[in-house]
């Protein structure tokens, strides 16, 4: 019996979610991507071109927003 990996979820305030170990995501729609870096991030806001992974586009939000 293999020992099960451990997957962490880290939340990044006005950002995305940081994901640590996962071997695949899975999107709404049902697609698997698989992931292939220790550390990927998951976006939250939508606003991304690269769903499910976050572009730095939750950025623009924030300046839209203090302006
Ligand atoms: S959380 Fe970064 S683009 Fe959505």
């Amino acid at each position: 019996m293999t020992t099960p990996r451990r997957v962490t979820v880290t939340e990044c305030p006005g950002g995305p979610l940081l994901i640590r170990g996962a071997d695949e995501v899975v999107g709404i729609d049902g697609t698997a991507a698989p992931v292939e870096r220790a550390v990927v991030a998951l976006c939250r806001c939508g606003r991304s071109d690269r769903l499910p992974w976050c572009d730095d586009s939750h950025r623009d939000r924030r300046r839209r927003r203090t302006s």
